[in-house]
């Protein structure tokens, strides 16, 4: 089939899920002259406000969708649990960026850490689960402390076990509802890392500087940019998410979450995870970029030229996690501060809520000493 044409301005994009990702892309389509039409089972989606058009239907509402395909033209998801019978229903109908084929591979841990190694690029040791007996074998090649992680579903930590020195197998395996997952070698690491693609329907790729993360309790606390990282281990970060989009034929943003360990003479990289889609790292894009990450997605799945990814400003993103998000008039007066709220009525714990963003001025070359901001 040819690739179907550009998406003009006054075109239609229809964004599966409703989560503040959505709402992030909806406005960054605004700006574009383009509209959205969001695709939600949940009635009280925060993407809603700033869309022209929602539906609230179940992932598996045959009529529902072909009435959302039928009113835009094209497709994307802002949530990679979208099922993949969903995605590929959609297809049939119009064009779905990313193609639905990318979800088979980021849906599951194990098909993640098989492309991984298909591509040569190193993760973490693993072991495949399927049954409490698993466990022991695999705890006898990647040893302890451990991770066990359900193969699906997983976010924000949740669907994860420690399994550490003296810990009963068996209770992670209860914990994580003795669903299929893969055991994981605990990574002493020295950073968290990710790499941003863009990457066009032509294939052309934008990437964004290297983010350094930091995550308190599973969760992201912070992101920010440069990354005390040395110019080598910032070319393979970038390595291992060209090869990853290209792998996938990826379109649209993809990132990869990454662990920067430190091995005798030098630092290596391991590769945790891939999300097909913007990614709650690179937020800061928002601010510190001509081009967001949230625009380049739109661009990539509507078939535009990708825009120019360059930094201007050095950044650092914090999320606003459940009740952090009542300090909103504090950080609204912040001189330098870009606070991002998602209307999101009730600030359950561990909900994000937002995000603020503070810059500074870009300094000439990012060192690995650079201190924080
Ligand atoms: N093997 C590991 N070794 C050390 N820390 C780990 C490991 N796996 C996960 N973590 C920690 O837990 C965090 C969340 O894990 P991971 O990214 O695998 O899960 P997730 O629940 O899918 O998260 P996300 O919200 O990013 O989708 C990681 O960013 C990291 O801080
Ligand atoms: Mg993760």
């Amino acid at each position: 089939m040819s690739e179907p044409r550009p998406v003009a301005p006054g075109g239609t994009i229809g964004i599966l899920g409703g989560g503040q990702l959505g709402r992030m892309l909806a406005l960054a389509a605004a700006e574009l002259g383009l509209s959205c039409h969001i695709y939600s089972p949940d009635r009280e989606s925060p993407a809603f406000a700033v869309a022209r058009s929602r539906t609230v239907g179940d992932w598996n509402d045959e009529a529902a969708l072909s009435a959302f395909a039928g009113s835009v033209d094209v497709i994307t998801f802002e949530f990679e649990n979208v099922p993949a019978a969903t995605a590929t229903f959609l297809a049939g109908q119009r064009p779905v960026y990313p193609r639905p084929g990318v979800l088979a591979v980021t849906q599951d841990r194990l098909a993640e850490k098989k492309l991984f190694a298909s591509l040569g690029i190193d993760a973490p040791a693993f072991a495949e689960v399927n049954a409490a007996a698993d466990i022991d074998t695999g705890l006898a090649r990647v040893g302890r402390p451990a991770v066990l992680k359900t193969r699906h579903l997983g976010y924000d930590g949740k669907g994860q076990a420690q399994i550490l020195a003296g810990d009963d197998p068996a209770k992670a395996w209860k914990a994580i509802g003795e669903a299929p997952s893969i055991l994981e070698e605990r990574i002493a690491f020295d950073r968290e890392l990710s790499v941003a693609v863009a990457r066009g329907r032509d294939g052309a790729m934008a990437l964004y500087d290297i983010s350094e993360n930091r995550h308190v309790d599973h969760i992201l606390a912070t992101a920010r940019v440069p990354a005390a990282i040395s110019d080598e281990i910032a070319e393979k970060a970038r390595d291992i998410g060209r090869r990853v989009a290209t792998a996938l034929d990826h379109v649209g943003v993809l990132a990869v979450e990454l662990f920067q360990v430190a091995v005798p003479g030098g630092q290596r990289l391991l590769a945790n995870e891939i999300a097909p889609r913007v990614h709650n790292s690179f937020h800061w894009t928002q601010d510190a970029c001509l081009i967001s990450q949230f625009e380049q997605h739109i661009r990539a799945v509507c078939g535009w030229p990708l825009g120019n990814p360059v930094r201007h400003s050095d950044a650092e993103m914090t999320n606003l996690i459940g009740a952090e998000t009542e300090k909103w008039q504090i950080l609204a007066a912040k001189p330098g501060a870009r606070l991002h709220l998602y209307g999101k009525a009730e600030a359950r714990p561990g909900r994000k809520m937002g995000h603020v963003t503070r810059l500074l001025p870009r300094r000439p070359t990012p060192s690995p000493a650079a201190d924080r901001l």
